[in-house]
């Protein structure tokens, strides 16, 4: 089934073309890897497709109707985001608790027993309720922005650059949960990545994006083996040469 199907989409920024005629489909329970040089537009395609920005023209739908036909309430509920800062995606002044607690409050969903469960679905102790988020680690605060982002039980997440701050170490435990938790939960995500090294164990299908067009679309392995496009060559050429001998 198709979970998001993108018509012609384009956004424009004055004289800047993020998205140019962006026909995407993304199908249930699957990992789509979207890759491309900074700037080329991979953030601006993940707002559109969550409603979050207004698109110059074109479509997106979602579980077969126009988003903009979906009430905000529904939308939120079912579709969620997690960004790359983990910093600043939570209020330091906020305790880990009332962080989880928060969507769950906003959308009278669930009780407080529920941030229980989700601590243990991101596998972090429940002594972190009553933490702050400065006395966390990265990937430890990585984990809570996800357990926000669950809370509410959504079945897509764009997950945009999501370990890119982290360090290697922690990158593939955090990839790791997220790929537990997809199987888990029947989730499809969008797994925004800026090289294409991230995306090589993750995703099922790999989109790439070039000045605001979507250029490619393979498996990650052909994506690799043979790819079509220069400017496709050139992302697999930036790998580190070690990293992508591991790859290979
Ligand atoms: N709110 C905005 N106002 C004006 N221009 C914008 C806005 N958001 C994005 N742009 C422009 O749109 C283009 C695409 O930006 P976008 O953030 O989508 O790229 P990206 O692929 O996510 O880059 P990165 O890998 O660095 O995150 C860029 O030229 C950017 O400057
Ligand atoms: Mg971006």
């Amino acid at each position: 089934m198709e979970k998001v199907k993108t018509i012609n989409l384009n956004k424009e920024f004055g004289a800047v073309r993020a998205v140019q005629d962006v026909n995407l489909i993304i199908n249930e329970g699957e990992i789509l890897g979207l890759v491309g040089e900074s700037g080329s537009g991979k953030s601006t395609l993940g707002r559109l497709i969550l409603n979050l920005l207004e698109p110059t023209s074109g479509e997106v739908v979602f579980e077969g109707k126009p988003i903009n036909k979906i009430p905000l309430s529904e939308l939120r509920q079912k579709m969620q985001i997690i960004f790359q800062d983990p910093y600043s995606s939570l209020n330091p002044r906020m305790k880990i608790f009332d962080a989880i607690y928060e969507p769950l409050k906003i959308h009278k969903k669930f009780s407080k027993a529920r941030v229980a469960e989700l601590l243990d679905l991101v596998r972090l102790p429940q002594s972190f309720i009553s933490r702050y988020p400065h006395e966390l680690s990265g990937g430890e605060r990585q984990r809570v922005v996800i357990a926000r982002a669950l809370a509410l039980n959504p079945s897509f997440i764009v997950c945009d650059e999501p370990v890119s701050s982290l360090d290697v170490s922690i990158q593939a435990e955090i990839l790791k949960l997220l790929k537990d938790l997809q199987q888990k939960l029947n989730l499809t995500y969008l797994f925004i990545a800026h090289d294409l090294a991230v995306v090589y164990n993750f995703c099922d299908r790999v989109v790439v994006m070039h000045d605001g067009r979507l250029v490619e679309e393979n498996t990650p392995e052909l994506l690799y083996k043979d790819p079509q496009q220069e400017y496709t060559r050139k992302l697999i050429n930036a790998i580190p040469k070690k990293l992508y001998q591991l790859l290979a």
